[in-house]
């Protein structure tokens, strides 16, 4: 028999970078809704507790907020030893960049590459090794429909990092099954944040009111992708994993 609530994510440690902004703030606070404890982490100190002000706190639940770089390896390690018993990692951090390739050059490729893959990554190789991780937990990454399905123009290196993630999802979901601990990937296409924004001052009107148009649902919306981290998050995803999921609104129908 199912559990009351397959859905529910009472009693949980879940661990959320990128939680300042966007995807990850959204996710954070759903969760709380859901009942998790949370550890949310972020660089900018004002966003964080913007975030931390906002989670919903019923009886026995505990957060907590983590504020740094996730270029700084030495503040990895220092944090990583200092958690217990996560139960979820939701690795949300992550910058756009859309750049002609003539333009760029390896401090470019390896900026974008730890802001999406090698923090990330890093901070749950640690945690892996610190055993921070309980069996049956959950592991979600963030990938995008770029790198995955599509290749939008002057998103190559954005791409490389999250083709990297992808690869990553798939060896890792073999590696930990064998405890339970499952590893998916989020795949959106547009969604509207802070990432948002800055794409729409670097098109033309134009070149967004064509680009609104390939998405049947229109663009999304954080809460459309924290519904889908909350699933895989919970244990009504218990059979998912090595997955990369694509959530677009339709966009990649026509492609
Ligand atoms: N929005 C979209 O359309 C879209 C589409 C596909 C995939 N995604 C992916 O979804 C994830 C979240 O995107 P979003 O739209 O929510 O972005 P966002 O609103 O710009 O938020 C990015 C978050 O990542 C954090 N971050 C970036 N670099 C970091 C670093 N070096 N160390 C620590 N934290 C860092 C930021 O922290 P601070 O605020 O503290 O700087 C912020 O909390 C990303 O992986 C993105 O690639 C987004």
């Amino acid at each position: 028999m199912l559990a009351a609530n397959p859905f529910s994510l009472v009693g949980m440690n879940i661990l959320i970078t990128g939680a300042s902004s966007g995807i990850g703030k959204s996710v954070a606070v759903e969760s709380s809704a859901m009942g998790a404890n949370l550890i949310i982490c972020g660089r900018n100190e004002i966003r964080l507790q913007e975030t931390f002000d906002i989670l919903h706190i019923d009886k026995n639940q505990i957060h907590k907020k983590l504020i740094f770089d996730l270029k700084d390896e030495e503040s990895i390690k220092e944090i990583s030893k200092n958690i217990n018993n996560l139960d979820g990692v939701v690795l949300a951090a992550g910058n756009d960049l859309i750049i002609p390739f003539n333009l760029t050059d390896r401090s470019t490729l390896s900026g974008i590459l730890d802001d999406n893959l090698i923090g990330n990554v890093s901070l749950l190789q640690n945690l892996i090794k610190f055993k921070k991780i309980e069996s049956n937990s959950s592991i979600v990454f963030f990938s995008s429909v770029n790198g995955t399905l599509i290749g939008s123009k002057c998103h190559s290196l954005y791409a490389a990092a999250k083709g990297a993630i992808n690869g990553i999802v798939r060896s890792l979901a073999n590696e930990l099954s064998r405890k339970k601990i499952r590893v998916n990937a989020v795949a959106p296409g547009l969604v509207e944040t802070g990432l948002f924004d800055l794409n729409k001052g670097i098109i033309s009107t134009e070149e967004f009111l064509l680009y609104q148009k390939s998405y049947p649902l229109g663009f999304g919306k954080p809460e459309d992708i924290s519904l889908l981290t909350i699933f895989l998050l919970s244990t009504a995803s218990r059979w998912i994993t090595g997955q990369i999921i694509t959530i677009d609104g339709g966009l990649t129908i026509n492609h």
